[in-house]
């Protein structure tokens, strides 16, 4: 049976009460803080670097996945694997050598993922697929919380799953972008296992409502 991970985005917490947010979010129910790095190069949004990342690793048990939109993106992996992040994934777009960055990544003791957006073909993942530990596919292109899903993704999911059940390798494959309480079933349906909710969750009073609801759609 499949384990499903939620992954709320703090991309959408109040950064004004960050480690309360975090705090409350896991205590919701969150198996992962999914956390958005946006540098206004790569993406035109500038968000939080590895500080932040240090400052909330003593306020939460459950594993940080970064997701730098970051180009170029070499330099920074240590310094986020040194703040407490235990995945880290980042944008083929973003490195020169995406074979040494994604080992880069493991060599600091994380776990190693590529982002593709939603027009980035899949061949990227061809000659990498025994160094990923995970896939995150994107279902809106990266800069912004509170999109929408654009569907044509739910193709790709399943062309990835099926890439990794061929592999035989136990690869996360994780999607990022107007995922909700009424779109995650049609999602997992395609696939994924691990759903980034940014808008969805913060921007509701009660997180715990929220993350049941999603659980109880994927247990249908
Ligand atoms: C977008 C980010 C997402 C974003 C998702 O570039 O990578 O993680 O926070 O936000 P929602 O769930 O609101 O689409
Ligand atoms: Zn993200």
């Amino acid at each position: 049976m499949t384990t499903f991970r939620i992954a709320p985005s703090i991309l959408s917490a109040d950064f004004a009460r960050l480690g309360e947010e975090v705090r409350n979010v896991v205590a919701a129910g969150a198996d992962i803080i999914h956390f958005d790095v946006m540098d206004n190069h790569y993406v035109p949004n500038l968000t939080i670097g590895p500080l932040v990342c240090e400052a909330i690793r003593p306020h939460v048990q459950v594993p940080i996945d970064v997701h730098l939109m970051v180009k170029p993106v070499d330099r920074i992996i240590p310094d986020f694997a040194k703040a407490g992040a235990n995945i880290i994934t980042f944008h083929p777009e973003g490195s020169e050598h995406i074979d040494r960055s994604l080992q880069l990544i493991r060599d600091h003791g994380c776990k190693a993922g590529l982002v593709l957006n939603p027009a980035t073909p899949l061949h990227v993942l061809e000659h990498v697929m025994d160094k990923l530990d995970i896939i995150l596919l994107m279902s809106v292109n990266p800069g912004f919380g509170g999109q929408s899903f654009i569907p044509h993704t739910l193709k790709k999911i399943a062309a990835v799953r099926q890439m990794i059940n061929e592999s035989g390798r136990d690869i996360m494959l994780e999607v990022d972008g107007g995922v909700k309480i009424d779109n995650i079933r049609e999602i997992a349906a395609a696939g994924a296992d691990t759903f980034v909710a940014g808008s969805a969750i913060f921007g509701k009073p009660d997180y715990k409502a929220v993350i049941d609801a999603m659980r109880a759609e994927l247990a249908k």
